[in-house]
Parts: C-alpha cells; sequence; structure tokens
C-alpha cells in the first residue's frame, strides 16, 4: 500500500540516502533522465542532494518535502518552495522507477497542493525542460497552464530552455 505524508526531519537523511544512491548508478534511467540528460556534472548532483543541502532548504528556503512510503521505503517525493503569502514553486516532483505511471506522481502532487491550499497559498508554478515532454503531459493533466517560456543560464554553465506553468488553486 502506497503512503503519503509529509515528510519529518528524520525522514530527510533517508531521503538523502536514497537520492544519492539511485544517482550513483550511471546505467539506471533516473541517472540518464535527470543527469545526463542535462549534462549535470556528478559534484553538481551530489551537493543538490545531500542531507545538509535538503535540510538548509527546509530552514532557510522555506522548503516543505513531501513523501511516498511503499513497505517504509521512499518510492517519490516533492519539494515545495514557499515563494511569499499566496505563492509556491513546486521546485522538484519524482517517482523513482519502476513505480512511475501508477498514479503515484498524482497523488503526491494532490497531496502538496492540498496542504499548501490549506497554508494560504493560491498559485503554483512549475518549471521544466521544454523538451520534457512526459513531465509537461502530467504537470497538463493536473491542470497547470503554460504561463512562460526562456532560456536560462543553469549553474554548472549550460543553457536550457525552460517553460513555466502555473495552477490556481481551487480551480480544478
Ligand atoms: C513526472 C512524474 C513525477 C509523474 O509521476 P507518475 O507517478 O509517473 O505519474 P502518474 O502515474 O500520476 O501520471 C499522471 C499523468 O501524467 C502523464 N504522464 C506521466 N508519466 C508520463 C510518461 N512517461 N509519458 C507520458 N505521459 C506521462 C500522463 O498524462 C499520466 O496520465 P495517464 O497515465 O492516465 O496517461 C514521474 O514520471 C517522474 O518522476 N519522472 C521523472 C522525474 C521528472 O521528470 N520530474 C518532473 C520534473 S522535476
Amino acid at each position: 500500500m502506497v503512503v503519503i505524508r509529509k515528510a519529518h526531519d528524520e525522514d530527510i537523511k533517508a531521503l538523502s540516502r536514497k537520492l544519492l544512491l539511485l544517482l550513483k548508478d550511471e546505467s539506471s534511467q533516473i541517472y540518464i533522465d535527470n543527469v545526463v540528460k542535462f549534462g549535470i556534472p556528478d559534484v553538481y548532483v551530489e551537493k543538490a542532494f545531500a542531507e545538509e543541502t535538503l535540510q538548509n532548504a527546509i530552514e532557510k528556503g522555506g522548503a516543505t518535502f513531501y513523501l511516498a512510503f511503499e513497505n517504509n521505503d521512499i518510492i517519490g517525493f516533492a519539494q515545495i518552495m514557499r515563494q511569499n503569502a499566496s505563492t509556491a514553486e513546486l521546485d522538484r516532483i519524482v517517482v523513482f522507477p519502476p513505480y512511475e505511471r501508477k498514479g503515484i506522481g498524482t497523488q503526491l502532487l494532490q497531496f502538496a497542493l492540498f496542504d499548501m491550499e490549506q497554508k494560504g497559498v493560491s498559485h503554483v508554478f512549475v518549471n521544466t525542460g521544454k523538451e520534457e515532454t512526459h513531465a509537461r503531459r502530467f504537470y497538463e493533466k493536473n491542470g497547470f497552464k503554460l504561463v512562460k517560456e526562456a532560456t536560462i543560464d543553469t549553474p554548472w554553465g549550460k543553457k536550457l530552455n525552460i517553460v513555466t506553468y502555473q495552477l490556481r488553486l481551487g480551480s480544478i
């Protein structure tokens, strides 16, 4: 049975460990989809998912993590960053293989959006790669509307075409 809940402090260590382990396997789909495709250097990945970085995101960046579990094992997560009283950014949502396409991403997203709405957030936005058709379909299916396209300079020195989607809470 899949359980979805907000992360507790002690879950962050387990989440970091799981992410770093999954991303160490350079032949895995998750490594190819998230690291190779965007040309992200390994040092950047290790820093981005270190326990200290995730903890800092909570303490200093206004982040909330939501987790999906099966048999006490983390099988997916979502990270939402509060921008101000009414707006939040869905920073990441990932369902680990082989659990994709079973509705778990939708459950995680709906859980996180409901929690944000309870906290007074009215708008949630998300950035994704322009070519990320499966992620784009996922957001569109969940009611997000395309609001912007741009080319950005990534922290690892590459240019990336991104699209921004927005959802008005209470609108779906
Ligand atoms: C995007 C992601 C979180 C979706 O989670 P999920 O549990 O697989 O999604 P769901 O099963 O809830 O799918 C809901 C809808 O999203 C769309 N979708 C999800 N995965 C898709 C895929 N691989 N190809 C096409 N559409 C897809 C479909 O419309 C799907 O509805 P359907 O199955 O009825 O056709 C997951 O695929 C994932 O972790 N991908 C890798 C990381 C990523 O790209 N994250 C987003 C950017 S941070």
